[in-house]
């Protein structure tokens, strides 16, 4: 008998396959017509604010063909309080595993989202959104070691669920982030938000975003989310992480558990393939079953054990 089960820390999750921030509604009530939600390992609410957020001008969303999506949503979500009245009895009853994403235009205001849900239950940890590209300064606490120290550190303290930091690619060295949020105590490393991009209209010859960046997401991604994996749990081998970006089949989230993470989420792919996560979870038990797997935790990081075994002090 195989187990999907995967440990984040201590929290245990059925399988290793949630839906991510920002690409399945407020909290998965989209996905109803496809599948139960308890069926998942679990949801990530949308990033969500002390106040409810407007979000940025349209057009929000450009397809890549082939490659992804460029958006700039902003952002846009109904708040805390909202959450927590209409959302979070939805989810008790579904009996879905949550994860709340919490997001700040300052370090006090992540502090409040945090402290209004220490009175709260019914999930099981926090993800801190400390990459957002889409708002003014929305990166900062991910790109500046001390800034992250501290929201870390300080949300540590009034949480009483484990918390996660959800780290941007845009950055030279991730693993100076990850440092930063580990010595603060983190309990997972979510990698990676979105990268930054852009796109011309050349009808207006303008950028096609209002703000002109925006975020890139999507199956081009899917090498820099690794390659940062990678880096992190070279250094963190012990610090769970939470691998995100391009996934859309099986294949790719085995490549991202062999490379470190101990559990991923799928995003762009939701939104071609609202399926795309349960043919995941599907797709994984199948690899168990067929490589005699008692626990699919046993692939977790293995790429690591293949490169000291064949890599380090070989001529190739
Ligand atoms: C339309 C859209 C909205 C998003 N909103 C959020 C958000 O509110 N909070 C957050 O942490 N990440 C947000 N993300 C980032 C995703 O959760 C994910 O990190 C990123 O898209 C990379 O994964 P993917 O390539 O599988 O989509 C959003 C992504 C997209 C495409």
């Amino acid at each position: 008998m195989t187990s999907l089960n995967t440990l984040i820390g201590n929290v245990e999750l059925k399988n290793p396959v949630l839906l991510a921030s920002g690409t399945c509604g407020v909290a998965g009530r989209e996905f109803t017509p496809y599948f139960h939600l308890s069926e998942l390992g679990g949801i990530v609410s949308k990033s969500l604010g002390i106040k409810p957020w407007v979000g940025n001008p349209t057009p929000r969303v450009v397809e890549v063909p082939g490659c992804g999506l460029l958006n700039s949503i902003g952002l846009q979500n109904p708040g805390v309080e909202h959450f927590v009245n209409n959302e979070l009895p939805f989810l008790k009853e579904q009996k879905a595993t949550f994860i709340v994403n919490v997001v700040g235009e300052s370090l006090d205001e992540y502090i409040q989202v945090v402290d209004y849900l220490k009175n709260y239950s019914g999930f099981s940890a926090i993800e801190l959104n400390l990459s957002c590209p889409n708002v003014d300064g929305g990166l900062d606490f991910s790109q500046d070691p001390k800034k992250a120290f501290n929201v870390v550190s300080k949300i540590k303290k009034i949480s009483k669920v484990p918390v996660w930091a959800k780290l941007s690619p845009n950055i030279t060295d991730i693993t100076e982030i990850a440092k930063a949020c580990v010595d603060a105590g983190i309990d997972g490393l979510v990698l990676i938000n979105t990268v930054l991009g852009l796109a011309i209209n050349k009808w207006t010859k303008k950028p096609t975003l209002p703000r002109a960046v925006g975020g890139y997401s999507g199956s081009a991604i899917k090498p820099i989310a690794l390659r940062m994996i990678w880096q992190t749990y070279k250094k963190f081998p012990k610090v769970p992480i939470i691998g995100i970006g391009g996934i859309h089949n099986t294949d790719d989230a085995l490549e991202f558990l062999l490379c470190g993470a101990s559990c991923i989420q799928v995003g762009t792919a939701n939104f071609a393939n609202p399926k795309a996560s349960i043919e995941i979870i599907a797709g994984l038990k199948d690899y168990c079953e067929k490589n005699k797997l008692s626990s699919i935790s046993e692939i977790i990081g293995q790429a690591h054990e293949i490169d000291s075994k064949t890599l380090v002090g070989s001529k190739v």
